[in-house]
């Protein structure tokens, strides 16, 4: 579908020292003929994706942490009267969504293998395992809690290889009444947005409907629920239950048309997102040197995992971006990997606001707007390079 070549790990930001011998991979995304999945051609073993210093924290972002409460909540809605109810997250990162359900006094447990994050989990009173969620594991988890009333994950399924194991081991921990609920970005609306970000190698899999119901399938899985989520660019969430278990809401069919005028199966499909992609590079790049030949000072906003795609593909270096800012302390001291633009907190941003900021966090697009209203109303401008690459006014 696309080959972007060479790129370093997305989220391997390094010590400045570090910088030599840093490792490339390459990153192209294919489409199966057979399911229409759309996922990573080459793949990175998840020991070196997940370190136990992992750096993505979950609780970046208020917006995140409101959708996760709400989430929460809605689980616990599906559990009340039960009062053995017992939820497991896979890839519960630092707790910010079993917090609530822990708050509730509710049985769970998260399994996640990222060893920081998973220690901030717990020290909010989540109940956490560092393992890799498969097949084994949930086995475990039954023999010692029985089945489980709720699975869910987010942001996460997408970024396991082993997807099999992970069917297996949540057809085999899901209680026969249970329900399985996971959200990840949507197919449908990288294709819509052209967001060539969200390729990068921890997102193995680009799910559509059609996708998750072939895959699922082959587990006695079926998608009885369908929701689309703002987050993370566009997401959907699946419901899935033991097939025959629960009646599927129209919905399901419903999205399945839509995915149909998506011809999800087409090689044109892919041929017009590449082309698109391309475009987009040679946008933001003209951009970018235009503002550089002209002595403008233009940084990165947010040192997010897509941004490393977004600056390797597009060939900026730390001639376009000054640097990158981002509130993550775990990310600040370090350089981007690839391009190695030092990556600053956001105090440096405010200390002196640059003319431009390219919006690498666009999927916060709101919030942030809604935070820097001092930088746009001093002038200082936003670049967006989704759904377009465009200039933001004060206004946007
Ligand atoms: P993601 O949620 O798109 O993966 O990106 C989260 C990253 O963006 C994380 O490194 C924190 C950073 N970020 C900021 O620096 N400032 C912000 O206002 C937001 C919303 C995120």
């Amino acid at each position: 579908m696309i080959d972007f070549g060479l790129m370093p790990i997305a989220n391997g930001f390094l010590s400045p020292e570090n910088v030599e011998g840093e490792d490339w991979f390459p990153l192209a995304v294919v489409v199966c003929s057979r399911c229409t999945m759309v996922q990573l051609r080459d793949v990175i073993p998840p020991e070196r994706l997940f370190p136990a210093d992992y750096v993505f924290h979950s609780s970046t972002s208020a917006g995140m942490a409101s959708h996760f409460e709400e989430f929460a909540h809605a689980l616990l809605r599906e559990v009340s009267g039960r009062n053995d109810a017992f939820i497991v997250e896979i890839g519960s990162n630092d707790g910010i969504l079993l917090r609530h359900v822990a708050a509730a006094g509710i049985r769970h447990v998260g399994v996640e293998p990222a060893g920081r994050v998973a220690d901030v989990a717990r020290s909010r009173g989540v109940n956490t395992e560092s393992r890799f969620f498969d097949s084994a594991v949930a086995a475990e988890l039954r023999a010692e809690h029985g089945a489980a009333h709720v699975i869910v994950s987010a942001n996460v399924i997408c970024h396991i290889a082993a997807i099999h194991e992970v069917a297996a081991g949540v057809a085999h921990l899901l209680h026969p009444e249970g329900i399985f609920v996971f959200e990840d970005p949507y197919l449908g609306d990288i294709l819509e947005l052209a967001s060539f970000d969200q390729m990068y190698d921890e997102h193995v899999f680009y799910f559509s409907l059609a996708s998750v119901q072939y895959l699922f399938a082959q587990y006695g899985l079926e998608v009885v629920d369908v929701m689309r989520q703002r987050v993370h660019g566009g997401s959907m969430r699946y419901f899935l239950a033991h097939a025959g278990s629960r009646a599927a809401s129209d919905r399901v069919a419903e999205m399945r048309a839509r995915e149909e005028e998506l011809k999800l199966g087409s090689a044109a499909t892919y041929d017009t997102f590449r082309a698109r992609v391309a475009a987009k590079r040679e946008a933001l790049r003209s951009l970018l040197e235009r503002l550089r030949s002209e002595g403008r000072r233009v940084v990165g906003y947010a040192a997010t995992s897509k941004s490393t795609t977004t600056i390797v593909y597009c060939g900026l270096t730390q001639e376009h971006l000054e640097f990158i800012c981002d509130t993550t302390p775990a990310k600040q001291g370090k350089v981007s990997p690839g391009a190695h633009i030092p990556v600053r907190p956001h105090q440096a941003f405010v200390a002196d606001y640059p003319d431009y900021a390219v919006l690498f966090a666009w999927n916060h697009l709101t919030e942030v707007l809604a935070k820097e209203q001092d930088f746009t109303q001093g002038g200082g401008r936003f670049i967006a390079y989704v759904p377009e690459v465009r200039t933001l006014d004060a206004t946007s």
